[in-house]
């Protein structure tokens, strides 16, 4: 459904039209004054600029033609600002009956963008045999944000893993592995179909930075390394069977977290999934004459004329052959493309590798692997630091690692529980459930709502409180809003269905009717933090509404049941914005 600005614009288009006046202009928006009106209307200046009018005179006209055309009372006072605003205040009854609408809307206030097109998220990208850590966090939180939005708003949303299993690190690994158990079927050419390495994530841990390490101190290490990864690539059966093995208990480990966080992928294809695509691809780009040769490697140059910085060729085949993070991109648009058709491809990863999605657009332009017409975005996110303005780190020095991270949010949302003496009275299983959402409540929100650009300080004890802009106080105001409505229907109070509005409902109502024009805008440019914002407004509306008057112990039959409407109107919209955030609300607290 629509906005009341929305519907306002549909009224004032018409008198645009009837006047004369070209219609673009007739957009009303929210004001940004509200002493002075509630909504406004600035078309009179551009149109009167065209028209070689007086801007005010213009609008004088157009408001002239509103009170001609309004047979509903929808308006309660016009007026003409300034240079030519056109000031609009509608009537209570106009705000009541809109707000009746979005209480019955099946959307929950949520707009209808699309039609179902495919959309694909790309988001989480954890790499194998590496323990998960907080750069892998925003990425996944952000993403997995995203996707519930574009689901919601009528997208077909699909969110895609995109692990990092076939670069250099899987040769480290492998060659680890031969160098230790030299007598494991894979690497001897026995049979290894029913063999089973027993390997585990704990090992893993260990295995990874072990070799990484030796790679880099000894350069005929890292030959070895070299070497298994390009065998790798070219189908060695051994490596693959032994890699297929440690991909699957990194997945496993990745799960678990990923539910820990609440974190859904529909995908989870990786790097390694596209390799049967490459060489055909590349094929193309060589017909096409955009991949050639440089010093025994093969490139495609995307520099374009009028580039401001240096844009580098991209890398499809090193000189040992191997490919790299660029070229398992490439030829992932080309899966993607194929299997899915998608209208837009998004990804959600670390601003610092914009280089790099620019290099692989400008190739998939190129070789028409990607169409003008499909959108490529790269979102990408500022990092998360630690108090000392560096990315976050453990008190070790070390990365932390995502379970680590939100063991240590459940930690710190048991004290504040108890703090705030909440979930005192629960069965124990319910008040570590309750424990756990403010948790991630706390994480996430804390995260989604900076700019998604902007660098941001992890700060546990901030994010966790239950007072200020955070998940928690969200959480909080939600709860607490369901425990009073559940106590008017203790008493046989029920919400009405009609709205009366007073000066002490009226700022709530008007900003619960924002909701669609929020969340559209939250989409335009993938910035959930605009929803963060509309909600912690709405919530914080609600805390003058429900401190300036009274609800279960108003003797106005009318009147109360419309607040306590206003009431269960405020939860639905905080829970339905919460859970575009991915983010869940307890029953009770
Ligand atoms: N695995 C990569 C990393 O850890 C992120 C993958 C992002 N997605 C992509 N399609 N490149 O940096």
């Amino acid at each position: 459904m629509d906005s009341l600005a929305a519907k306002l614009t549909t009224l004032t288009e018409q008198a645009f039209s009837a006047l004369g006046l070209p219609v673009e202009h007739a957009r009303v928006a929210v004001s940004g004054q509200a002493e002075s009106a509630q909504f406004q209307c600035n078309g009179a200046m551009p149109s009167a600029k065209a028209a070689k009018k007086n801007p005010r005179q213009i609008a004088e006209e157009v408001i002239a033609k509103l009170q001609e055309l309004d047979s509903e009372g929808v308006f309660a006072l016009l007026s003409v600002g300034g240079p030519g605003f056109i000031n609009i205040t509608v009537a209570d009854g106009f705000i009541g009956s809109h707000l009746t609408d979005l209480a019955g809307d099946q959307k929950e206030g949520v707009p209808k963008l699309a039609k179902g097109e495919t959309v694909i998220i790309d988001y989480g990208g954890p790499n194998v045999a590496k323990a998960m850590h907080v750069g892998h966090l925003r990425s996944s939180i952000i993403g997995d944000a995203l996707r519930r939005m574009m689901l919601a708003t009528g997208y077909k949303a699909i969110g895609d893993v995109h692990l990092g299993d076939w670069g250099t690190p899987m040769g480290q690994i492998i060659s680890e592995y031969e160098l230790r158990h030299p007598e494991w079927p894979y690497f001897t050419g026995g049979d290894f179909s029913s063999f089973d390495p027993q390997i585990t994530m704990v090992q893993l841990e260990e295995i990874y930075p072990f070799a990484s390490k030796a790679c880099k101190d000894d350069p005929e290490r890292a030959e070895k390394a070299r070497k298994a990864t390009a065998e790798l690539q070219n189908g060695h059966p051994g490596y693959r069977a032994l890699w297929t093995t440690f991909v699957e208990v990194s997945i496993a480990g990745m799960k678990n977290n990923f539910d820990a966080l609440g974190v859904h992928f529909d995908l989870w294809k990786g790097e390694g999934s596209v390799h049967h695509l490459i060489s055909l691809m590349v094929e193309r780009l060589k017909d096409q004459g955009f991949a050639r040769e440089d010093d025994g490697a093969l490139v495609i140059d995307v520099a374009l004329e009028g580039d401001k910085k240096e844009i580098p060729p991209l890398i499809l085949y090193k000189r040992d052959g191997a490919v790299m993070y660029g070229t398992t991109d490439l030829a992932t648009l080309v899966d993607r493309m194929n299997e899915n058709h998608p209208s837009k491809i998004i990804y959600v990863v670390d601003q610092r590798q914009s280089l790099h999605f620019e290099q692989v657009f400008r190739a998939a332009r190129k070789g028409g692997i990607v169409p003008e017409s499909v959108e490529l975005t790269h979102a990408g996110f500022g990092t998360m630091n630690g108090p000392d303005g560096k990315p976050f780190k453990t008190r070790a020095g070390g990365v932390m690692k995502l379970e680590d991270l939100i063991g240590m949010g459940v930690e710190k949302a048991r004290e504040r529980l108890r703090e705030a003496k909440l979930a005192e009275d629960m069965p124990p299983k319910e008040k570590e459930d309750v424990a756990h959402k403010v948790a991630i409540a706390a994480i996430k929100f804390a995260d989604l709502q900076n700019n998604r650009v902007a660098d941001y300080v992890f700060d546990l004890d901030r994010m966790t409180a239950f007072e200020g802009k955070t998940g928690p106080y969200l959480l909080y105001q939600a709860v607490r809003i369901n425990s009073l409505l559940k106590k008017a229907a203790e008493q046989g109070m029920k919400p009405g269905t009609e709205f009366s509005l007073q000066d002490e409902e009226r700022p709530l109502a008007l900003l619960l009717s924002e909701m669609p024009d929020q969340i559209a805008q939250a989409l335009k440019n993938y910035s959930p933090h605009i929803v963060c914002d509309y909600a912690y407004r709405v919530a914080q509306e609600f805390s003058s509404f429900y401190g300036n008057c009274h609800i279960l112990s108003e003797t106005d039959e009318v009147l109360r049941n419309s607040r306590l409407a206003l009431c269960a109107l405020t939860a639905r919209h905080l829970r339905t914005l919460l859970a575009l955030l991915g983010i869940e609300v307890p029953e009770r607290m």
